[in-house]
């Protein structure tokens, strides 16, 4: 067992450090008020390898590993959680989906450009009363002999206004429940295929996020993804290495409000001495720093998991389940270490805190994640 990061993943995590230092920190407050995350800063991540991070490089990939990805989405997440969800669904939902289980064809004219950045992705399972139970698919995909015709609503989609390419679940034969799903590649501006307004939320604000409307839209049959009912597996299949990049966000956005919380109570004065001398802040410090490790120690164990050809399914949602749950409670003691300070947007605590809520959500929420576990508990 071997604890240590490798040369080449110090250097992965300091470039990722270096850039949300240098790059994502300058105008996160304005972008979470104003709801928006340039282009320009997507294509920068493109350009340092971000947006295809574990994707093979003859697909335009970085091919790097899992432990790797991890590491920059902590860094990204430590600054901006808004650009960091905008890369792990780039990357383990939209990249991975087709670089495990598309044709050479999909990957040949969409994984390329989404690996490199050139094109952003999104992934689009959610809907108004298929949230948690994803198998109740309403939106259809009628097949028609060369093209399947969708129509129905997907609800919360991340990178939904932004987005090229839009991997779609939709129920192809409700008599066979959910062996009757498939998945489908949208690309953006196809007739009938309209992007609602932008979401009004509570925290990563810069992310867009979106309702869309599929009416009548027609699809080529060779941009189904897999064999004939393949789309519910291949929703959870992705899911579960998506949710190794959720943790990680979790982690992030944890670990960034443990720093801002720790050199704040370094500096900031009472009753004659810095706060973190009293025992009240130090043990709180003590708590942050115990739980921010234990969530690293699962969030690594699962993208180990995955770099060894292990199953990930049980690692996966472990690890987003505390990780997540860490960065709720982790980001509201930043803020009261904070005191006042920690309710003003400058100090950055309450963004954080903010921003830690959807980790619990989204991706499975973290009631999603108990099934999980327990199943493969009470499995074996
Ligand atoms: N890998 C492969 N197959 C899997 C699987 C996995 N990880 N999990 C389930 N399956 C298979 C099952 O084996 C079963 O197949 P068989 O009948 O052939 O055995 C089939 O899928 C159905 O599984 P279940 O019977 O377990 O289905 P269920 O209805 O009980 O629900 C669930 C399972 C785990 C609750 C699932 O519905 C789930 O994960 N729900 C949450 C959905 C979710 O995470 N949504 C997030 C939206 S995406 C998002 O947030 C992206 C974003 O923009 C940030």
């Amino acid at each position: 067992m071997d604890f240590s990061l490798t040369e080449e993943h110090i250097m992965i995590r300091d470039a990722a450090r270096d850039f949300a230092q240098t790059e994502l920190l300058p105008g996160v407050i304005e972008r979470d008020n104003a709801q928006t995350f340039p282009d320009e800063l997507v294509r920068k991540m493109g350009a340092l390898g971000f947006m295809g991070i574990m994707v093979d490089p003859k697909y335009g990939g970085s091919g790097m590993d899992a432990i790797s990805y991890v590491l920059i989405m902590e860094e990204l997440s430590k600054i901006d959680a808004s650009a960091s969800v905008m890369v792990s669904v780039n990357n383990s939902l939209v990249c991975y989906g087709l670089e495990a289980f598309g044709t050479e064809e999909q990957k040949q004219k969409y994984l390329t450009k989404l690996a490199s950045g050139e094109s952003i992705g999104a992934f689009c399972l959610s809907e108004p009363e298929a949230g948690s139970d994803a198998t109740s698919q309403k939106t259809t995909a009628i097949d028609k002999g060369d093209h399947y015709i969708i129509n129905g609503t997907k609800n919360w989609i991340t990178n939904g206004g932004r987005s090229d390419v839009y991997l779609v679940i939709a129920q192809t034969d409700r008599e066979k429940g959910h062996k009757g799903i498939n998945a489908f590649i949208v690309e953006k501006g196809t007739p009938g295929f309209d992007i609602g307004p932008k979401e009004d939320k509570l925290g990563i604000r810069g992310s867009d996020t979106h309702t869309l409307q599929f009416n009548d839209v027609k699809v080529p049959k060779e941009n189904r993804i897999g064999e004939d009912g393949f789309g519910f597996k291949f929703a959870m299949k992705t899911l579960s290495g998506g949710r190794i990049g959720i943790a990680a966000q979790a982690l992030g956005i944890a670990s960034g409000a443990y720093e801002l919380a720790l050199k704040y109570s370094k500096e900031r004065k009472a009753f004659g001495t810095e706060i973190c001398n009293h025992q009240a802040i130090a043990f709180k410090l003590a708590d942050m720093y115990t739980e921010i490790e234990a969530a690293r120690m699962l969030v690594m164990k699962a993208a180990w998991d995955k770099d060894q050809g292990n199953n990930y399914d049980m690692s996966s949602a472990m690890a987003k389940l505390y990780a997540s749950k860490v960065a709720m409670e982790q980001t509201v003691e930043a803020v009261q270490i904070h005191g006042g300070n920690g309710f003003v947007k400058e100090y950055h605590v309450e963004r954080l805190m903010r921003d830690a809520k959807i980790t619990q959500i989204y991706e499975g929420t973290s009631e999603i994640q108990k099934i999980v576990i327990s199943r493969g508990v009470i499995k074996g």
